[in-house]
């Protein structure tokens, strides 16, 4: 239910919608864009970063509480393990139980390597299953992954890895197929052809959806593959620490079991992490789209061990998280909703920005419109601005809301709000973490041996700005390109005698630069997690 001085702002909203219909907004140029993104995107707040002092990439900055977290202590200075007690041995330990891990852990399997995965929740519990909107592949007539690429290119601000955006965006085609064939129900017409729309910063419908629950549908066809191959899943355990050997390669990992607190030992001939986000670190206080194990684990295991980071401060705010009801503050409202036609509008009814913007930008204006310019929409837990759903059913038929985005439509009815016939209130969110763990083409870190990362934890496949359905799309591609690679190299590898050593000269390094602190990292749950027993 509206508030009285929200149900005022609707009726503005209703009286400029006939005249705005079929308008479409000016895009903004490159330098409007430009100059909008160091006034506005939180990435441009020098408040919300710190320099990392120590490691790979002493020198450069990161969010805050990133840096926070590679300034801690390990869990294993003082919990000592005895690491020639062999809890489980394997060819291929995915650290994960999301998309990218459930992806690389089917193709080493298919591979006919011994492949292991462990996750601090249960498998599913990840990102991949909050995604709504879809994932792209342009795999039409009138589109090619050379369009793809240079969609995604711009989109990142030229900065994505060239190699790693090629193999996303030319293995795209290839990832919709074999979900498809595992049995992801997508969207199709009456002749079976996949539907697609644009997403911000699209120039070809190429976005496969299952309705607005794409994650929800992959996550549910991947773990059931996942379950029917016998793939062992060690759940609600934690990796804490990466283990190596003398030659210096990767040579396992430290688990914790959550429940009982029992530190395990997992030795591997490979290793591939997959842990997701960081939406749980709350930068800059912004509330988050993210699932609750979001806590850049993957990123502290790795860099701790010698792997560098690549864009690690950069952040991708989804434009439209919930700002109203307060219940759902944050919650994912998909980008689908503005590709079917419904427009950003301000507290006094006006069209302020093209809907379809690359999402930093949209973020930014967004941000701009309740601050600077003071034409945001109060709410309880700040401000927000309308996002003109009725437009949708006007433009699409009665009943496109219920069947396009039935998840969306019935999360707003909950709290009394019908999106059919009411705007919903908006304002950014913290949604997905554009660096992380740098890799190569084939997936594999370049410092350590026989490590890979796959999914969200890996920096450089988008640039500085990922486009929406490019990341349900890298989760299958690297997912599966590093569960491939790592079974195909596990054949060669012979382990050395497992060690920490590379702990305790991070806690030298951290000595030296004069960081003490209390603080441990990996997080594993986010700081308000509730530990009962
Ligand atoms: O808006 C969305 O549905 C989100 C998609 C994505 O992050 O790719």
């Amino acid at each position: 239910m509206f508030t009285p001085d929200m149900l005022e702002s609707i009726k503005k909203v209703e009286a400029t919608r006939a005249e705005r219909m079929g308008v479409e907004p000016r895009r903004m140029t490159a330098e409007e864009k430009d100059s909008l993104l160091k006034a506005f995107h939180p990435d441009y707040r020098a408040d919300g970063f710190a320099e990392i002092q120590i490691g790979p990439n002493k020198g450069q900055k990161a969010p805050k509480e990133l840096t926070g977290l590679l300034h801690s202590n390990s869990r294993l200075l003082q919990d000592k393990v005895d690491l020639s007690k062999v809890d489980y041995d394997v060819d291929v330990l995915v650290i994960g139980g999301g998309g990218a891990g459930s992806s690389a852990a089917i193709e080493a399997h298919e591979a006919g390597a011994n492949v292991m995965m462990v996750t601090k929740l249960r498998i599913g519990d990840a990102n991949t299953m909050m995604a709504e909107g879809g994932i792209q592949a342009a795999d039409k007539e009138n589109d090619s992954p050379v369009q793809h690429y240079l969609d995604a290119f711009g989109g990142g601000h030229f900065a994505a890895r060239p190699e790693l955006l090629r193999r996303l965006v030319m293995e795209a085609p290839d990832a919709i197929r074999w979900l498809n064939e595992l049995g992801v129900m997508f969207d199709k017409d009456e002749d079976g052809r996949m539907v697609t729309t644009h997403g911000g910063g699209t120039s070809r419908k190429r976005m496969h959806a299952c309705k607005d629950y794409s994650g929800a549908e992959i996550m549910r066809t991947l773990r059931d593959e996942v379950l029917n191959r016998k793939i062992p899943v060690v759940e609600f355990t934690s990796a804490v620490e990466l283990i190596k050997d003398e030659k210096g390669q990767v040579a396992g990992a430290v688990l914790l079991n959550m429940e009982t607190d029992d530190y395990l030992v997992a030795r591997a001939k490979t290793v591939i992490i997959a842990t997701g986000g960081a939406g749980r670190l709350h930068y800059q206080n912004f509330p988050t789209s993210n699932h609750y194990g979001a806590t850049a684990d993957g990123l502290v295991l790795g860099y701790r061990a010698g792997a560098p980071l690549l864009y690690q401060d950069t952040i991708q705010y989804h434009p439209t998280g919930v700002a109203y009801p307060s219940q759902i503050f944050g919650a994912l409202v998909t980008e689908k909703v503005r590709s079917l036609g419904a427009m950003l509008i301000n507290k006094d009814g006006e069209a302020f920005m093209h809907p379809l913007e690359t999402r930093d930008v949209s973020a930014a204006s967004i941000i701009r419109e309740c601050s600077e310019r003071g034409k945001g929409v109060d709410t309880p837990l700040g401000s927000g601005v309308w996002l003109d759903t009725p437009m949708i059913e006007m433009i699409g038929g009665e009943g496109t809301i219920e069947k396009r985005i039935p998840a969306m439509l019935r999360m707003y009815l909950n709290y009394g709000i019908d999106m059919r016939k009411q705007p919903i209130l908006i304002y950014p969110t913290l949604h997905y973490q554009n660096g992380g763990l740098e890799i190569g083409g084939e997936g594999f870190t370049k410092t350590i041996p026989n490590l890979l990362v796959a999914g969200e934890a890996v920096g450089g496949i988008h640039g500085r700005n990922r486009l929406m359905g490019n990341s349900l799309l890298d989760i299958i591609v690297f997912g599966r390109n590093a569960g491939k690679a790592a079974a195909a190299k596990a054949k060669d590898v012979e382990l050395g005698t497992m060690n920490l050593d590379h702990i305790y000269s991070y806690a030298e390094e951290l000595k030296a630069a004069g960081i003490e602190t209390e603080e441990v990292s990996p997080l594993l749950l986010p700081k308000y997690a509730r530990h009962e027993r």
